[in-house]
Parts: structure tokens; sequence; C-alpha cells
């Protein structure tokens, strides 16, 4: 009999992330699965963010006591219950109804921080009230630095810990794929029209309750009445501001009295700077391979800047994190944590709230039973000896010394 993934509804049966991937698939129209799936270009940097775990190959060693583990880790001098996080997305409430407000739930219950996105359809308000939250929000700076103040002014009132600064998108990368299904932007075509009646529980799910979902943080940027995922589009591509610059960032850094994060930064000398501008943590990203095609991926470019950070900024990054190995194989290389972003919504569109509970106790088992197997107790414990590709351990020991 051929081999094939489990082909139902029950997103509890999904081994893995990928599963999990095709009952998203499966769920959501063509159009919002699209959304969540495509790189730009010719995706060259979101396959790279796959690809390059494998170049990372291990070397375990036995017979060492690891019946008593622990995934432990601190960010910021304060403990989380495991070395990765939800990052942001945008949108989520088109893959279900309230999206962000239970992949927060299920952060929360996972003792995880949650970064909430700046395009999120749920206010940070009631991400902020949500039980045992550690919420972090992300923003992009608008054109109208007012607005922009304001959000920083209600991140402050909410006293939330981080503010998680985007600078990979002044200008908007250029997904193709995604581009493919409108006539105009935002107007779908008819094959994906039809395509959305297809899709009876999707649409009983997201838009019966309360119509096309509406953005709950951008509320005073944008026109009266055009706060809906589908109408603000053209308002927010115009705010998109190209002149962004290091300025900027110490102007947030004034502001704002919390952590600091700038997010979207991949070369080495600009973690430098980062650390020159007042700024607590950096997260490596090229956007999940969605703005510049052919930027290599975060874990190549990890090590160097893990060594120039050491001690003195946390070092977060992402793209491509599907398996608990892929976070083993980061930390082992100096990363602080990770942060997760299709992993978890894929689960959120497979099965909400709980599927992206789901999706979190992959990872976590994943990476426990990696921890085990390459004789490990403590995340501590992941050391260069351990990876056995020379390249790859000549870097991680450059950290060290
Ligand atoms: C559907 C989707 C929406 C995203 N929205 C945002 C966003 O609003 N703000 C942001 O800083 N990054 C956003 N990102 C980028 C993610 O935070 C993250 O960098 C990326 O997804 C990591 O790659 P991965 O999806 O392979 O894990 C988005 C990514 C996806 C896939």
């Amino acid at each position: 009999m051929q081999r094939r993934l489990y082909q139902g509804r029950d997103f509890r049966r999904a081994q893995n992330i990928e599963e999990l991937r095709e009952m998203a698939r499966r769920r959501l129209p063509n159009f919002s699965f699209e959304y969540v799936e495509g790189g730009s270009d010719d995706e060259v940097t979101l396959k790279r963010n796959r690809a390059i775990f494998e170049s990372v190959t291990l070397q375990p060693r036995t017979l060492r006591d690891v019946g008593q583990r622990t995934l432990e880790r601190s960010f910021f001098n304060k403990p989380a219950q495991l070395p990765f996080m939800v990052g942001p997305t945008g949108f989520n409430g088109l893959l279900t109804q309230d999206g962000d407000l239970q992949l927060a739930r299920a952060a929360a219950n996972a003792g995880i921080p949650f970064v909430l996105s700046n395009a999120s359809t749920t206010s940070m308000e009631d991400i902020a009230s949500v039980d045992n939250i550690r919420a972090w929000m992300q923003i992009y700076l608008y054109r109208t630095r007012d607005h922009v103040a304001r959000l920083v002014e209600r991140a402050q009132r909410l006293n939330l810990e981080a503010i998680v600064v985007t600078t990979d998108s002044a200008i908007l990368g250029n997904r193709e794929w995604d581009k493919r299904n409108y006539v105009k932007p935002l107007l779908l075509d008819v094959r994906n029209h039809l395509d959305v009646l297809c899709h009876p529980r999707w649409i009983w799910d997201v838009l019966v309750p309360n119509g096309v979902p509406r953005f709950k943080n951008l509320g005073d940027l944008l026109p009266p009445g055009q706060d809906t995922v589908k109408g603000a589009a053209s308002a927010l591509a115009a705010e998109l501001d190209p002149s962004l610059n290091w300025d900027d960032i110490a102007w947030l850094r004034d502001m704002w009295r919390g952590k600091l994060i700038v997010k979207g930064m991949i070369h080495p000398d600009d973690a430098r700077l980062a650390m020159q501008y007042g700024v607590d943590g950096v997260v490596l990203s090229n956007h999940g391979g969605r703005q510049l095609d052919g930027a290599v991926s975060a874990m190549e470019t990890l090590p160097e800047v893990a060594r120039i950070c050491r001690g003195q900024m946390e070092v977060f990054l992402d793209g491509g994190f599907r398996r608990g190995s892929d976070i083993a194989k980061a930390l082992l290389l100096g990363a602080s944590g990770v942060l997760i972003g299709r992993a978890g919504i894929y689960g959120l569109a497979a099965g909400k709230g709980p599927g992206a509970a789901h999706a979190i106790d992959i990872l976590r088992n994943e990476l426990d039973r990696t921890l085990g197997l390459l004789g490990c107790c403590r995340l501590e414990e992941l050391t260069p000896d351990l990876i056995h590709a020379p390249h790859w351990r000549a870097l991680a020991e450059a950290i060290r010394n």
C-alpha cells in the first residue's frame, strides 16, 4: 500500500506539522491558504529556509542518564516553558474566527510568549486580558508616525513586555502566487469566488458570525469604514515607509520603556547597530521567504550574530521551523529562542485554538525527544561537539571563544 498522510479532519491525529499543513490546506479556501503559504518571486528563500536544516548534521552522545529533562529557557531573565514562541502573523481572523485570540490562548497555556501582529484582527487590549499571557506587540513604522506613537502608548498602558518592530517590510515583497488569485488588489477572481463557495465550513466559521474580519489595532490609521481586511489593503500599502532608517529606531527607543526587539534583519552589521541603538533583542528573519527572494536563511547568519551579541542582546530567529530538531539546531548555533510562524497557524487553521495547541505540543514533544536522543537533559547542555558538520561546528565553537 502506498504511504500517505492522514486524510481526515481530526487534527489530533496529525503526527507532525506537515500533516497539520495538509489539513489546513483542505479546510481553507485557496486564496487564504495561498496567503499563508506563499513566498516572494521564485520562492528560493522560502525553500532555503527549510533545506538549511538538513545541512546541520548531529552526532549524539549515548549512555548518559537522560531520564529527567526540561525545556525551560529564560528570555529577558524571565522563564518560559519552552525555547520558542508564537511569532506575529497578520490576518489570522481569515483562518478561523478570533484566530489571534485562540493562538494567544494556546501560547499562554504553553507558557510561551505570544507576539501579536500589527495586522491582527484582535485588539492588543483583548490579547492582554488573556489569562497568563506574555504578550509582545509587533508594529510597523507607518508613515503616520502619530498613529505609531498612539499604538506605543496603548502598549505602555497595558504594560506589555516588548515591542517588536519589523523592519524588513518598508517595501512589500513580490508575492506573485498570492496576486494571481485577484483581478485587482483584494478582488478575488471568479475561480477563487467559486472556490470559497466550496468551503462552507470556513464561510460558516469566518464570515457568517461577523462578516469580513476587521483590523483591531489600526482603527485610527484607516479611513472610516475601511478597517476590514478587504477594504484596508490600499490604505495600508500607502502607509509603508521606504524612508525608514535607524533614526526611527532611536525615536522608538526614546518613547518605549519596555523591551525593544527589531525583527527582520539578517546582516551581522545590522545586529551591531542594533546594540548601539539600545535595542534589547533581534529577530533574524527573512519574513518567512516573503520579502527579498535570494536572501540567506536566518540560520546562516545566526552563529556570527550570536558571537557578536553574546551577553548583550537576545538573539531570536525564525524561518522554516517545522520540527523540534530544527529548534534544537538553532539553539546549538547560539539562538536565545525561536519564533514559529506558519507552524502555529497551520495548527490554528486545521483545528482552531486546540489545533494551535496541538502544533505547539508536537514541537514540544519533538524537541524533548531530540534533547534526550542527543544525550542531554537541559538546553544548556546543547554544546557544539554535538554538531557533526565541520562548517557549522566551527561556527558554533567560535561563539564560545
Ligand atoms: C501568513 C503570514 C503573515 C505574516 N504576518 C506578519 C506580520 O504581520 N508581521 C510580521 O512582522 N511578520 C509577519 N509574518 C512573518 C512571520 O512573523 C515570520 O517571520 C515567518 O512566518 C517565519 O517563517 P515561517 O512561517 O517559515 O516560520 C507573516 C508570515 C506569514 C506566513
